[in-house]
């Protein structure tokens, strides 16, 4: 099929009322969106993807009435997490209602909502009058895409539309939180850090997976965010040494030179720059990537969090 580019909002949502698949821009990474109630525009999101069928979605909304659409309870401490976080980078795991098809939740009676920050995104929710689930917009175990090139790289003929917009500015996936029990717990970390949210709900806790086999976060047991290259946390920079075909990203100039060098002046910028360089480094053919590591402070656990998993591949 061939995939459409567009920067038209309404021309994007009307693939979406024909049962079809769009990606999208929002403030964390590019989505993969479907009507959230239409179970086969659903099913084409895991063909498109490839994703395996046990990893849930989420679903964006463009304003909070659409919230009912979805799910049948909201605990008081999931109401303070919208009122402080939304619309941004925080998804909040709730009671799903029964309209939703249970291709969409992988199984799970529980749905995660998230309503964007970037106005592309709300509008073009908006515009296609539904929720709309929607994974990372990139083939599976590859790094979420942060720029609609990334997307068309990885999904060309694979989906209906692109809808064009600026690249992402956080450049790492939203904050995922349990609230489907007494106590919020911290799936995923994000933009919006466990101190974030404790400054909010102060008995939130982090997810301690007690068996690997059944994460509560079904995402969290699959491969993801990695580079064809190995990726190697550096702590400490002086002590790599020059290698052929390496690259490194990180907020301190290495000694030696490596082939292909990012440095960032801040923790945002690294976070923002990590996924493309990941695509950036595979295309030049690297076969090793140097990642710096930081403090896990606000998004710099997030960041830290992604190069890990990308470096146990
Ligand atoms: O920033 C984001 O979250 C991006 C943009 C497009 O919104 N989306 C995204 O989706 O990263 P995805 O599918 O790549 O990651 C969703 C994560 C997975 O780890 C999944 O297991 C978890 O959220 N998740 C979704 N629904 C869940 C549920 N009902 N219960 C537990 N975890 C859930
Ligand atoms: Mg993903």
């Amino acid at each position: 099929m061939e995939t459409v580019l567009t920067r038209d909002t309404e021309r994007a949502a009307a693939f979406i009322k024909l049962g079809g698949v769009v990606a999208f821009p929002t403030e964390t990474v590019y989505g993969l969106g479907a009507n959230v109630f239409d179970a086969a525009a659903v099913a084409k999101i895991f063909e498109a993807k490839q994703r395996p069928a046990d990893n849930p979605l989420i679903a964006h909304i463009s304003a909070i009435d659409q919230l009912q659409l979805l799910t049948t309870e909201v605990p008081q401490y999931a109401r303070q997490f919208m009122d402080a976080f939304f619309p941004g980078p925080l998804t909040l795991v709730l009671p799903k209602s029964k309209a939703i098809p249970l291709i969409a939740t992988a199984g799970l009676e529980t749905i995660g909502v998230r309503m964007p920050r970037f106005e592309i995104a709300r509008e073009f929710v908006a515009a296609c009058g539904v929720p709309i689930v929607a994974p990372s917009a990139n083939l599976s175990g590859r790094p979420s895409p942060t720029t609609w090139q990334a997307v068309y790289e990885d999904l060309n003929e694979r989906i209906d539309c692109i809808l064009k917009g600026e690249p992402t500015e956080i450049g790492l996936e939203s904050t995922v939180v349990d609230c489907s029990g007494e106590a919020p717990v911290l799936l995923r970390t994000g933009a919006i850090s466990l101190e974030d949210l404790r400054n909010v709900a102060p008995e939130t806790r982090p997810y301690e997976t007690p068996d690997l086999e059944t994460p509560k976060s079904p995402g969290l047991k699959h491969v993801h965010y990695s580079p064809s290259a190995k990726v190697v946390v550096a702590d400490d920079i002086a002590a790599t040494h020059d290698l052929s075909e390496a690259a490194y990203i990180g907020l301190t100039e290495p000694a030696n030179p490596f082939e292909f060098t990012r440095l960032c002046s801040t923790v945002d910028e690294y976070a923002h720059s990590l996924f493309e360089f990941f695509r950036e480094c595979d295309r030049r053919g690297i076969e090793t990537i140097y990642c710096e590591a930081v403090d896990e402070t606000g998004i710099g656990a997030a960041l830290m969090d992604r190069i890990r998993r990308a470096a146990a591949k």
